[in-house]
């Protein structure tokens, strides 16, 4: 993520605005394959993922659930392999290096969306793009895209 970066922020005021801004997003992404989600507890990281595998064909947004625990879930959509991990109960790069990221992304229509990936180095240095989420008042909330314009 050292090239330039395009940027575009949104801004929504509900679930339901942040599910229908995957759409938009499933756009932006692509051809980036792996894209860090960051933001606090409760910033809407898993919502906007229910809103984008469902955007992308792979899941209805209700299957879509927390990996907090299994660390990956995978969906497979009609053109898009979708990976959706979370790493926030993980602490040392030897627990990232063996969860296979390069193999995930080595996968031609793979996309591989990891929340708290900036947390690790490693994961930074993989990521073609990241969504910054931000908590507003209420159940607003700010987005924040960057990825890298080739
Ligand atoms: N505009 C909004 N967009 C997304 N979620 C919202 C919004 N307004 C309220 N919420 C609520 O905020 C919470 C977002 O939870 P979600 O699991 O998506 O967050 P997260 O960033 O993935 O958190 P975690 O770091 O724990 O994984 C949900 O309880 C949801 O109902
Ligand atoms: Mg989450």
């Amino acid at each position: 993520m050292k090239e330039k970066l395009r940027e575009k922020r949104f801004r929504t005021r509900s679930v339901a605005g942040t599910l229908a801004l995957g759409e938009t997003i499933a756009e932006i992404l692509r051809p980036p394959k792996l894209v860090i989600l960051s933001g606090e507890v409760g910033a809407g990281k898993t919502t906007l993922v229910k809103g984008i595998a469902a955007a992308l064909g792979a899941a209805f947004e209700d299957d879509v659930t927390s990996p907090t625990f299994t660390l990956v879930h995978e969906y497979e959509g009609p053109t898009i392999h979708l990976f959706h991990l979370d790493l926030y109960r993980l602490e040392t790069e030897e627990q990232i290096a063996v969860l296979g990221l390069e193999e995930m992304i080595s996968e031609p229509n793979a996309l591989v969306l990891v929340e708290w990936g900036e947390r690790f180095e490693s994961v930074v240095n993989l990521a073609d793009a990241e969504i910054v989420m931000e908590h507003g008042e209420g159940d607003e909330r700010g987005m924040i895209v960057r990825w890298r314009d080739e």
